[in-house]
């Protein structure tokens, strides 16, 4: 679909999410041929610098994180002719007439707010005041949204005096990966799989989100937040709509969000025995958890796995399990439909259990893979085994499928005004409803996450909360 002409204003155009992801990402899609000729990146943040300043600053920039198409000086030069810069002063006046003038009427506008949000209140009535945002503009505004219901409900409520919700993208860049949309091509456009996506055929879901990456650099703020505010509220919760929500009528913003909303409302309150906290030790690798965060008493959890009920008529019974953890053996994304046994084997010695089970990567090697039974190839008799039908996307359509990264499609969707993979204020809401309990009884008990060693798979009670229904983990491959 193409994309109209545009001007996009970075909040915190000099920041670290804007030099990683959302200027590598737009050139990307210069590149591709998808930004449309004229169309402006303007930056404003606060220190005084020129427009020659900020584009080398950027060029740096993209040349460290943008990959190997950076390697193409001629299209680097010419995308950052299209970035501008403005000094503004989010909480004063200074710069806010420069960049009302800097404006250009007849082409969409839109306003990242890539910054805390202690400051999102003061853009959007800034924004306001000088006429800066039309009935049109699109803001854009990151994640961490709140960090419980009450604060989630007053930054939407703040949003809400200046814009409506149809103009405002909440981002979680889980909804831009590539296999997050391929769940529901998968689900919704086979025959296969939707007849059996129910409690009579699922034996139970995992979703795993494992990282080796620990906390270092950005403590500050994890420490404040944890496995559960950072992860689960969001990416993971994300990943569990989708795999559970009934299907939309339509592929559109507001019916798919309607079904992830119900989703979540139907969540029951975990028991807490089957939530595992845990934090990580230094192990194989650097320093522990609270070495990273300089806090020797931290009791903030690196990693958390619990089972999750939906009470619904599709998914009575049938448990979720959701794990998240840093500094792990791995990184590993991944959700796993494992399918019931068959009940009663015809084949005579054959003692294994069989499943199915699907496997849909996120990251690494994106792609899907169905767990089948087949006869073990040989004289030997009838003997059974599993085998997994793999499907890596890249084999399957061929590297030129060149995948986009999740900031670059979610970008190219706020210009294009296509909401369905942003999150909806009642959606936020609802998942802060549902995780707050869970945080406040830690909180009150003061409760000690569970230690566990760098490079492994989480704290052995995480391992315990599975076998004590007779279940496992998959394996999380080093
Ligand atoms: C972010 C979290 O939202 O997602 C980080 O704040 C986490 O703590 C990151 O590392 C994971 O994203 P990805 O795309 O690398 O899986």
């Amino acid at each position: 679909i193409p994309v109209e002409q545009f001007d996009l204003v970075i909040f915190g155009g000099t920041g670290d999410l804007a030099r990683r992801k959302i200027l590598p990402g737009l050139f990307r899609r210069f590149r591709a041929g998808q930004m449309p000729e004229g169309s402006r990146v303007i930056a404003a943040a606060r220190s005084e610098m020129d427009d020659a300043d900020y584009r080398k600053q950027m060029m740096a920039a993209i040349k460290e994180f943008g990959g190997s198409e950076t390697k193409d000086t001629e299209s680097l030069e010419a995308f950052v002719q299209s970035l501008h810069y403005v000094a503004v002063d989010a909480r004063g006046d200074g710069g806010w007439s420069e960049l009302a003038q800097l404006m250009r009427d007849g082409v969409i506008r839109a306003f990242y707010f890539s910054v805390g949000p202690g400051l999102f209140g003061d853009l959007a009535e800034r924004l306001h005041q000088h006429a800066i945002a039309d009935r049109d503009s699109r803001i854009v505004v990151e994640k961490p949204f709140g960090r419980d219901l009450q604060s989630a409900k007053a930054l939407n409520a703040t949003l809400a005096q200046h814009f409506r919700e149809d103009q405002i993208y909440r981002i979680d860049h889980y909804l831009g990966k590539e296999t997050v949309q391929n769940l529901m091509a998968v689900r919704f456009g086979n025959a296969l799989f939707e007849p059996l996506w129910n409690s009579h055929y699922v034996d139970h879901i995992q979703i795993t989100v494992a990282e080796t990456v620990g906390v270092g650099g950005r403590g500050g703020y994890y420490d404040k937040s944890g496995a559960m505010r950072d992860m689960v509220q969001n990416h993971l919760m994300q990943l569990l709509c989708l795999i559970a929500m009934e299907a939309p009528n339509q592929f559109e913003a507001d019916a798919v969000r309607d079904e992830k909303l119900k989703v979540i409302r139907a969540l029951q309150p975990v028991d807490f025995h089957h939530i595992v906290r845990g934090q990580y030790e230094p192990g194989s690798g650097g320093p522990s958890y609270r070495e990273d965060v300089e806090n020797p008493r931290s009791h903030t959890e690196s990693f958390v796995a619990l089972k999750a009920h939906i009470a619904n008529m599709r998914w009575a019974g049938v448990p979720f399990y959701l794990r998240t953890g840093k500094r792990m053996k791995g990184r590993v994304s991944e959700i796993a439909v494992v399918f019931k046994d068959i009940g009663h084997s015809i084949f005579e010695g054959d003692e294994a259990r069989h499943r199915n089970i699907l496997a849909i990567r996120l990251q690494p090697n994106e792609g899907m893979d169905l767990q089948v039974t087949i006869k073990e190839p040989g004289p030997g008799g009838m003997r059974l085994v599993d085998v997994p039908l793999d499907m890596t996307f890249a084999d399957a359509l061929g590297d030129e499928q060149e995948v986009p990264d999740a900031y670059e499609r979610l970008i190219m969707d706020v210009i294009r005004g296509n909401q369905t993979l942003f999150m909806r204020g009642d959606e936020v809401e609802a998942a802060w409803a549902w995780t707050d309990p869970i945080i406040e009884a830690w909180e009150a008990r003061n409760d000690v996450p569970k230690h566990y060693d760098q490079g492994t798979a989480g704290p052995e009670d995480a391992m315990m909360l599975m076998h004590r229904d007779g279940r496992r983990w998959r394996e999380i491959k080093g």
